[in-house]
């Protein structure tokens, strides 16, 4: 943490658009032009291709970005294993997959010095990280800047702050990213976190499938929910370090280490669609009823990991942003639901519209898992207010919550059912739910 990384991170000027063909240069004349690799490639860099899919997938799911850097990402020493602290992986087998309703405290002070790395706290998920399908919750919670480099080749990482601004410094250039905005790493990119406070916390969704895309708009049209201008990548910003710089390798569910003698954080230019993004969920275009009836919350998919199956996704992530409410003869917040997909939700700020906040409740930090088919919804309070409330326009702005929605259950990991961590009468917002039949 330093004033300097916060006024660097301000200041930052980004590329604008989603899964763009960008390209940038940090030093004039260092992206080859009319080919990806020249002979010689300019001022002596080295040529690297970074592939995200198969050579021959189809135009359209196509993702690749060539890389111009000082030393070839092949320059480094053996990999060997290293702790993976409280990181796991999918395949999730130490745990019973739990159809119970369950939720969970925010993560505890982390002890001092705990970088991001090490503040990964592994929560549960599905599938399995060497059939690249499937998805895994983290939540982490950091004291202190990376002064190590870490990438993921299990993965992509949607990371979602909760506390704490973060300067992304990342093979493609830098990245600001506070409470309210999210961070897209893609899979096997390197890159090392900064704090821009004095601690971090938040939530990561880590993708072990398709590439998060935006979803398809249908009748809605042309525009709408997450626009694809509003997403943010980096311009090229590149370390010319020259000593040992520890180098940590996420690999089918462990961690690997190697020390280099220089930074790999040295790409002076690039060009391609493979990269990381920033985007401020406060842009998100949220469109609901004008008539009347709550619409399902797919409607704020703000990204989505598609499957073999259409409209089935492996995860969407999913944003609940201040909107109005208007339906008449409406109930209007989010009805009681058994749903085949599985629903983890956890908060950005404030409160949730369904739950009533308090201590032990929903909170920042915290999260509730609804497993396939587990029966949830508003608690009482929030049912008897909302069967009772006068229908005037009402604007749902106290609160900013998201949720990773997959086609799997979430299988925890053994952690995360500690009783310090998983509160113990989650059911009890569900009590006292009065019969009103009246035949
Ligand atoms: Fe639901």
């Amino acid at each position: 943490m330093s004033g300097d990384a916060r006024k660097t991170a301000e200041g930052l000027t980004y590329l604008s658009g989603f899964g763009n063909e960008h390209s940038s240069e940090a030093v004039p004349g260092a992206l080859p032009e009319g080919r990806n690799s020249p002979q010689r490639a300019p001022l002596g860099l080295y040529a690297e291709q970074l592939s995200g899919s198969a050579f021959t997938e189809p135009r359209d799911h196509n993702r690749r970005s060539w890389l111009y850097r000082i030393r070839p990402s092949a320059a480094h020493p053996a990999f060997t294993r290293t702790d993976n602290g409280a990181i796991r992986t999918a395949p999730f087998t130490q745990s019973v997959p739990d159809p119970n309703r369950l939720r969970w405290n925010p993560l505890p002070e982390p002890a001092p010095a705990t970088d991001f790395l090490a503040g990964l706290w592994t929560l549960g998920g599905n599938g399995d990280a060497t059939q690249r399908a499937g998805m895994a919750v983290h939540l982490y919670h950091a004291n202190s800047s990376m002064d190590r480099v870490f990438s993921d080749a299990d993965g992509e990482l949607l990371i979602v702050p909760e506390r704490g601004g973060l300067l992304l410094h990342t093979e493609f250039g830098l990245l600001h990213v506070e409470p309210g905005h999210v961070a897209l790493v893609p899979r096997g990119v390197r890159f090392r976190v900064e704090l821009l406070d004095a601690s971090a916390r938040g939530y990561v969704c880590e993708n072990y499938g398709a590439p998060f895309q935006l979803p398809d708009l249908g009748p809605i049209g042309a525009n709408g929910l997450a626009n694809a201008r509003d997403f943010m990548a980096p311009v090229a910003a590149y370390e010319d370090v020259e000593g040992p710089v520890e180098v940590v390798n996420k690999f089918c569910g462990n961690l690997w280490t190697a020390t280099y003698d220089h930074s790999p954080l040295d790409v002076v230019a690039w060009h391609g669609n493979h990269v990381p993004y920033v985007y401020d969920l406060r842009r998100f275009n949220v469109i609901g009823t004008i008539s009347y009836d709550h619409p399902d919350p797919s409607i704020f998919t703000v990204l989505t990991s598609p499957s073999d199956t259409p409209g089935l996704a492996g995860v969407d992530f999913v944003v609940f942003a201040p909107r109005w409410l208007v339906g008449e003869d409406t109930f209007r917040p989010p009805y009681f639901h058994r749903n085949v997909m599985s629903e983890y939700m956890g908060l950005i700020e404030g409160a949730y519209d369904a739950k009533t906040a308090g201590p032990g409740g929903f909170v920042p930090g915290g999260g509730s898992l609804h497993n396939m088919m587990s029966a949830h919804g508003p608690d009482r309070e929030t049912f008897d207010k909302a069967s009772a409330a006068d229908l005037k326009p009402h604007k749902v702005d106290d609160g900013l919550a998201f949720m990773f929605e997959t086609r799997w259950p979430v299988t925890l990991t053994p952690h995360a059912g500690r009783p310090e961590h998983l509160q113990q009468r989650y059911d009890d917002v569900w009590q006292g739910l009065e019969r009103h039949f009246r035949p």
